[in-house]
C-alpha cells in the first residue's frame, strides 16, 4: 500500500452532474447549492460551463450563477469553457480554473464539440494562451481514455497524444475521463504503469462515472500509483449528454467515506456535505444514487 496521505477532491456536481439533469434547477437555487457546498471543506467546485446553451439548455445561465455565489477565499471555482467565446464570459465572470476539454476518439469528439481532433487543438491552445496571459490555471479534461461510446477501446497513445499536446500549449493539469464508466482496475493499472513514466503524476486527476459500479474500485487503484486528485460529484449526479448510457460521476459522499475510513484526508466534513446532498436532492424531487444518500434516506 502506498497511498497519499492528503487526496484532493475536485466537486463537479454543478457542472458535470446538473448538465445531464432532466429538472433544469433555476439559477437562485444552484447559487444556495454552492454557496453551502463552498461550507464543505471542499477546495475546488466546478460550478458550470460556458457552451452554447442549445447543447446544454441546463447550464444557460452561467453567466448568473457564476457571478451569484459568494466566494469564499481559498476555493478555487472553475468552469467549462469550449472556445474563445466561452472564455471571455468566464473571464467577465471571473473564474478562477479554466477548464478546456476534448476527448481522445474522433467520434465521441465530433459529437460532444462538433469538431475534429486536429481541428480542436488551435482552438485550445488560443483558449489555453489566453487564460493563462489572464493569470488563470488552466485544466484539460481528455474524455474517453479508458473507452468511447461509439468506437470502443481507445488506443493508449492516441490518450498520450491529446495529453502531449495539451501540456505542450500550457494546461497546469490534465484530468483523464471514464467518460462512460467502463474502466476496470487492471485496465486503470495498465494504463497508469504507461503514465507514471511519461508525466508528472502531480499533474494528473481521474475522472471516473460510475455506470457500471467500478468508480470506487478504479480510484482504489489508482491511489497506488500515487494519484492523489479525484473529480467527483456530491451525491452521484450526472453524466456526459453526448456519451448514451453513461451516468453519473463518482459520487463525493461516497469517495470522501472510503478516503475516511482508509485514514487518507480530504479535509471535507461528513455532515456538511450531507447536508448539501440533501438540499440538492430536494431541487431534483428524486432521491440521488449514492451510498451515502441511499443510507441518510433511509434514516
Ligand atoms: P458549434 O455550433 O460548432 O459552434 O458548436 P460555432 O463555433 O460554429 O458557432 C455557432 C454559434 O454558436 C455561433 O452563434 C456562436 O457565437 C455560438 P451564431 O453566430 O450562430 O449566432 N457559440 C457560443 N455561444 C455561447 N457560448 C459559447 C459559444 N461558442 C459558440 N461558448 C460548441 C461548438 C463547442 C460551442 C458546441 O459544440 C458546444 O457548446 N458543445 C458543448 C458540449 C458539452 O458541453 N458537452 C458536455 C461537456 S464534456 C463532458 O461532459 C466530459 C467531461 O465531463 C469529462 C468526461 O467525463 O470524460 C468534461
Ligand atoms: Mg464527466
Amino acid at each position: 500500500m502506498n497511498w497519499p496521505e492528503k487526496v484532493t477532491i475536485k466537486e463537479v456536481g454543478p457542472r458535470d452532474g446538473l448538465q445531464n439533469e432532466k429538472v433544469i434547477i433555476p439559477a437562485q437555487s444552484k447559487i444556495e447549492w454552492i454557496d453551502q457546498l463552498s461550507d464543505t471543506g471542499l477546495s475546488y467546485i466546478e460550478v458550470t460551463s460556458f457552451v452554447h446553451p442549445k447543447w446544454i439548455p441546463q447550464l444557460s445561465d452561467a453567466a448568473l450563477v457564476a457571478k451569484g455565489i459568494k466566494r469564499k477565499p481559498g476555493i478555487t471555482y472553475a468552469a467549462l469553457v469550449p472556445n474563445q467565446r466561452g472564455l471571455e464570459s468566464a473571464l467577465e465572470a471571473n473564474i478562477d480554473d479554466i477548464s478546456v476539454f476534448m476527448s481522445s476518439s474522433e467520434t465521441h469528439n465530433l459529437k460532444n464539440i462538433n469538431k475534429s481532433i486536429s481541428d480542436t487543438f488551435p482552438i485550445l491552445k488560443d483558449v489555453i494562451r489566453t487564460a493563462a496571459n489572464s493569470g488563470k490555471t488552466v485544466r484539460g479534461y481528455v474524455s474517453t481514455v479508458f473507452g468511447c461510446p461509439y468506437e470502443g477501446e481507445v488506443a493508449t497513445d492516441q490518450v498520450f497524444r491529446v495529453c502531449d499536446q495539451l501540456f505542450e500549449y500550457g494546461i497546469d493539469e490534465v484530468s483523464l475521463g471514464d467518460t462512460i464508466g467502463v474502466a476496470s482496475p487492471r485496465q486503470v493499472a495498465l494504463f497508469l504503469e504507461q503514465a507514471v513514466k511519461r508525466y508528472d503524476m502531480s499533474q494528473i486527476a481521474l475522472h471516473f462515472h460510475d455506470t457500471r459500479g467500478m468508480a470506487l474500485a478504479n480510484i482504489l487503484e489508482s491511489l497506488n500509483y500515487g494519484i492523489d486528485t479525484f473529480d467527483s460529484s456530491l451525491g452521484g449526479l450526472g453524466g456526459c449528454p453526448y456519451a448514451p448510457g453513461a451516468s453519473g460521476n463518482v459520487a463525493t459522499d461516497d469517495l470522501v467515506h472510503m478516503l475516511h475510513k482508509m485514514g487518507i484526508h480530504t479535509g471535507i466534513n461528513p455532515e456538511k456535505l450531507m447536508k448539501a446532498a440533501a438540499m440538492v436532492q430536494s431541487f431534483l424531487e428524486k432521491p440521488l444514487p449514492s451510498h451515502q444518500m441511499a443510507v441518510n434516506n433511509a434514516q
